[in-house]
């Protein structure tokens, strides 16, 4: 089911998009959606969520409870749901797609089957053949000690239902099984012992591909579009750096497209459901693809196509959505860098914005999330360059200037004044005061476009202190260099796919 046309927000004619989750994602694809004159209503769990603040309506529920999911959606009859996080009563969803009640956007299968590992991981491994790590599961600590064993140290233990890294631990040795399994318990999103054992993958790089299911203008069908290759760095499972294009091999290249394809293939019925942009998230070393895991909507780490790419990924999303024409054309490199709150507070107060906006190359997004922790994402820098290193410096330089500040520490908040400079022309014969800007002594700097091309390489903004992952640290180095002619696709006919050949995963 796809819009024929798109009515007028808030009369009979209106497009409807309910969206569960309303984090910085969510604001991001509500404004894409605005854009296009769709009425959307936000809901979370919270009040005054990121996506709350721009939709034209705004709810809180317990998007876990199925009866609370599904009464907001009778109230509003939206013609799409789209589930912005994993945490939602998929039941609801299932019940809403059956009665066709509105379309679950991909599909409620695909938010069922990436809500849980272990499906997703299934789904991957067995029915599609694709690469993994290998992997074991396990309901109880001896059962886990087994799955260890088996599979080996160091290896890495997730609760199968978490996300954003909550619960996870690399294991280097024997001591490290039981601490692991007692923090994967506190970790879970909801109470299921259950964890996956996976081996640990010496990766020389991890990527998004950023794939995108959408209706070909030319045939009416759905089609697969990808977006460049997003590079990434994560600390303690979280993303605190990403930038676009991640230069690869071709052959991995290859391998990765066709490994995202049959993913969001996947995720549809063959018709025109399992729509919408998909993360696909992949371990690269040398030319080998190992598939990790899937979003099956925008993915934070893509938060750096609101620089690099001519439509954001929350803005190829929307057209997905709506049975649009979709566009990956890139913009040129860019990076995005994280901002942290720093403080446990609510309503804080951003400094060093000015800063950070004097580079023209620079945008930035706070996210307005009404309560701040130390390590809670509220904003993040964006940026473009001539090549990836001078997006990530400039990205990462940007990021490290926004100083959050406590709400007591805020000076009460507002612009601050700016002060009149006398117009030389205007008569002081009762006229009223002109008030003009002086041209900042950066631009008068840099006269060419503004643009340091001195840049001293930038420190990287120190991490607000979190809770050490346990046992190990999950800290990866930065990625290893390019592999392969540096992001460049070479012209002509690809070579032969090399067969890819990890090690058979035990089953689980
Ligand atoms: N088997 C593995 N081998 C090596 N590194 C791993 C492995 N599994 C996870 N990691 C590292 O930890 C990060 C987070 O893992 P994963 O994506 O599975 O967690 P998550 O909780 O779903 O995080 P998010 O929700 O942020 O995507 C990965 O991006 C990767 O850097
Ligand atoms: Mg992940």
């Amino acid at each position: 089911m796809v819009a024929k046309v798109i009515g007028t927000p808030l009369s009979p004619t209106a497009v409807k998009v309910l969206l569960l989750g309303s984090g910085e994602l969510g604001k991001e694809v509500t404004i894409a959606l605005q854009r296009l004159g769709v009425e959307v209503i936000a809901v979370d769990r919270y009040a005054d969520a990121p996506a709350h603040q721009v939709a034209h309506h705004a709810e809180v529920i317990d998007m876990t409870d199925a009866a609370q999911v599904r009464s907001v959606i009778d109230k509003h009859r939206p013609h799409y749901v789209l589930p912005e996080i994993e945490a939602i009563a998929t039941d609801a969803l299932e019940e809403v797609e059956a009665e066709g009640i509105a379309e679950v956007i991909p599909s409620a299968k695909a938010v069922s089957a990436t809500l849980n590992r272990e499906r997703i991981r299934r789904l991957a491994d067995e029915e599609l053949g694709i690469p993994t790590s290998p992997y074991l599961f396990a309901s109880s600590l001896d059962e886990m000690r087994t799955a260890v064993g088996s599979i080996g140290f160091p290896c890495v233990v997730k609760p199968v239902m978490s996300s954003s890294g909550k619960g996870q631990s690399v294991l280097h040795g024997p001591d490290d099984v039981d601490p692991a399994w007692e923090y994967a318990r506190t970790g879970a999103r909801v109470d299921n012992e259950r964890v996956i054992v996976e081996g640990f993958v010496e990766f020389d790089y991890e990527i998004t591909l950023l794939t995108v299911r959408a209706v070909d203008p030319a045939t009416g069908a759905l089609a697969t579009y990808f977006c460049d290759p997003i590079g990434h760095r994560q600390v303690d499972g979280d993303y605190v750096e990403s930038w676009q294009p991640q230069p690869m091999s071709l052959p991995a290249y290859d391998i990765s497209r066709s490994i995202a394809a049959r993913i969001v293939n996947a995720m549809g019925d063959g018709e025109l459901g399992g729509r919408g942009v998909f993360g696909v998230e992949l371990f690269v070393k040398g030319d080998e693809v190992y598939f990790s895991e899937v979003s099956p909507r925008p993915h934070d780490t893509g938060l750096v196509t609101l620089a690099s790419q001519r439509l954001s990924e929350f803005e190829l999303h929307a057209r997905a959505v709506l049975g649009l024409p979709v566009s990956t054309a890139t913009r040129g490199p860019g990076a995005s860098a994280v901002v942290y709150g720093q403080h446990e507070d609510k309503g804080i107060a951003f400094a060093g914005v000015a800063d950070a906006l004097a580079d023209p190359d620079v945008d930035l997004r706070l996210f307005g999330k009404p309560e701040s922790f130390a390590r809670r994402r509220v904003g993040v820098a964006v940026a473009s360059a001539a090549t990836i290193e001078e997006a990530r410096r400039k990205a990462t330089h940007a990021a490290g200037l926004v100083k959050p500040l406590r709400a007591d520490h805020a000076d009460g908040g507002g612009p601050t004044e700016i002060k009149p400079v006398p117009d030389p022309e205007a008569s002081d014969a009762g006229d009223a005061p002109t008030t003009t800007i002086e041209a900042s002594p950066q631009i008068a700097r840099h006269p060419e476009q503004g643009v340091r091309r001195d840049a001293p390489p930038m420190p990287r903004p120190p991490m607000p202190p979190g809770p050490p992952m346990r046992p190990g640290p999950m800290a990866r180095p930065g990625p290893r260099g390019p592999v392969g002619p540096s992001g460049q696709r070479p012209a002509g006919p690809p070579p032969p796919r090399p067969g890819f050949a990890p090690p058979p995963p035990p089953r689980g």
